[in-house]
Parts: structure tokens; sequence; C-alpha cells
């Protein structure tokens, strides 16, 4: 059966459940509660958060959803996300086809896949109000497998535990949510060589969103093809960028 959500956002109920995992156990992901009370991860061996310490939820209905997927006003949307991690976009893109705004072909690339009980303990479905989502997106995120999980929800789900740097799809997203850690920390995932990917990956129309609006990335994209424009950023920063792949 397909959930409904109930309640309110309940983030804070979580918070304690990380404290129970603090025995030295997990690995170098630590919970980091950001400013808009939603909980994200933070890897302590980068010193890299996986979202905006200025608000998670925030930053990717910004970034993502607004400017990505609902920027593209269509009934059916191939989705190719680029640093799945704690899976909160994903979730997002999910609930937007629970509440019927459109249907969902959604590829992730995760080589580090987020442990479950890291995904447990953080519990975006809670936080987001649809308990009822955590059987389906746990199994989602856990089990790798041989080709797409059928439509559930309005949403066909497959996670490639492959590197972008060895993506070589054509013509297969509508929309890329660039989701990699900052430049400073991996700069092999701003490359020409990665942007030139992406730009084959897309359908002509299609678009590449990110939250990063540095100067030389914004070159970066130019130079393998998007039309880049600067958009206003999520609370917290300035700009972001979003690339298009010109009919
Ligand atoms: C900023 S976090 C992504 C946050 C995520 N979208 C979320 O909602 O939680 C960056 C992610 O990129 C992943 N990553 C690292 N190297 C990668 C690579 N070569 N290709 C694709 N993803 C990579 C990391 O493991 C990490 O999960």
């Amino acid at each position: 059966m397909v959930p409904g959500p109930t309640g309110a956002l309940n983030s804070t109920v979580w918070a304690g459940t990380f404290a129970a995992m603090a025995d030295g156990s997990t690995s170098e992901l630590s919970p980091l509660r950001t400013a808009d009370g939603s909980l994200t991860l933070r890897n302590t061996a980068l010193d890299e958060p996986y979202h905006s310490v200025h608000g998670a939820v925030q930053e990717s209905t910004h970034v993502f959803i607004k400017n990505g997927l609902e920027h593209l006003a269509r009934p059916h949307v191939d989705v190719l996300e680029v640093g799945l991690g704690t899976g909160l976009n994903l979730l997002l893109t999910w609930i937007r086809c629970l509440e019927g705004k459109c249907t969902v072909g959604y590829t992730a690339l995760e080589p580090f896949p987020v442990s479950p009980q890291h995904l447990s303990a953080l519990d975006h479905c809670a936080d987001l109000a649809w308990p009822g989502l955590h059987a389906p997106f746990m199994e989602r995120m856990t089990a790798f497998r041989q080709g797409p999980w059928e439509p559930f929800g309005g949403l066909r789900f497959q996670l490639l535990q492959q590197h972008v740097q060895e993506f070589q799809e054509e013509g297969v997203a509508d929309v890329i949510y660039f989701d990699a850690f900052g430049p400073p920390t991996q700069p092999d995932m701003w490359t020409s060589d990665v942007f030139r990917r992406m730009y084959t990956a897309l359908r002509p129309g299609g678009v590449l969103v990110t939250y990063c609006a540095k100067g030389e990335v914004r070159r970066t994209m130019q130079a393998a093809g998007f039309t880049v424009e600067r958009l206003p950023g999520p609370p917290g920063k300035r700009e972001m960028l979003r690339g298009k792949k010109e009919v």
C-alpha cells in the first residue's frame, strides 16, 4: 500500500538516537542538526557535511526540487542524482510523486553507501512526516540489485554503486541533481570530464542543478556545452547554478 503523510515535522525526536550509536563502532559519519531543524550527516574524515548547515531540507528543496524537478514542470521526469548519500533528495522527489505532481524515473549514483544503521538513526521519513515511506525507502537504499525497482508511489528507482567518473549513458536524464561534496574537498567531481559526461547524459532541454556557485565551476560547465544561469541560492547561500542542454 502506498503510504500517506502524518503529523508535523518531528525531527527533534531523533536526536537522541544518535547518542545511542556513540559506542565507537560506527564509521567516520556523525549526525549534525542543521539550522532548519533537519538532520544530516557530517563526514568527520573530510570535515564535510552532506547538506548545508543552514538547513538540509531547505537546501535540497530549493536547489533540486524547485529549481530542478519542478522547473521542468513535466508529467514524467527522469532524474539522475550524483551522490545519493542519505537519500534526502530521493525522498523529497518521491513525496512530490505521492502528492500526484509527476511520476519519476530515478537513477542514483553512490559508490560509498551510507550504512543502514546511520540511515535508520537519521530517519528522514519521520522527519518529513512520511513515516510510512521508511520501509520501502530502506529497501531501496540498502539492497543492491540488477536493474530498477518496480514503480511504487509514482517512482521507479535504481541505485548504481558507480563513480560518476565512469558514467557513460547518453540521453537518459531530464534533470541531474549534482550533489557532490564541494570542490575544495573533492575536486575530482567538478572536472571538465565529469561535466562532459553529465552533458551527454542529459536529453536536449534537460538541466543540471547544483548548490555550488563558484565561477570556476560555472566556466567548466559552460566549456562542456551547458548554458548556465546563476540563480538565488537557498538560505545562507547567495547563489546556485543551473545548466541547460539547449534543444
Ligand atoms: C554531498 S553528499 C550527497 C548528499 C545527498 N544527495 C543527500 O541527500 O544526502 C556527496 C555524496 O557523493 C558521494 N560520492 C563520492 N564520490 C563519488 C563519486 N565518484 N561518484 C558519485 N558519488 C560520489 C559521497 O559518497 C556522498 O554520498
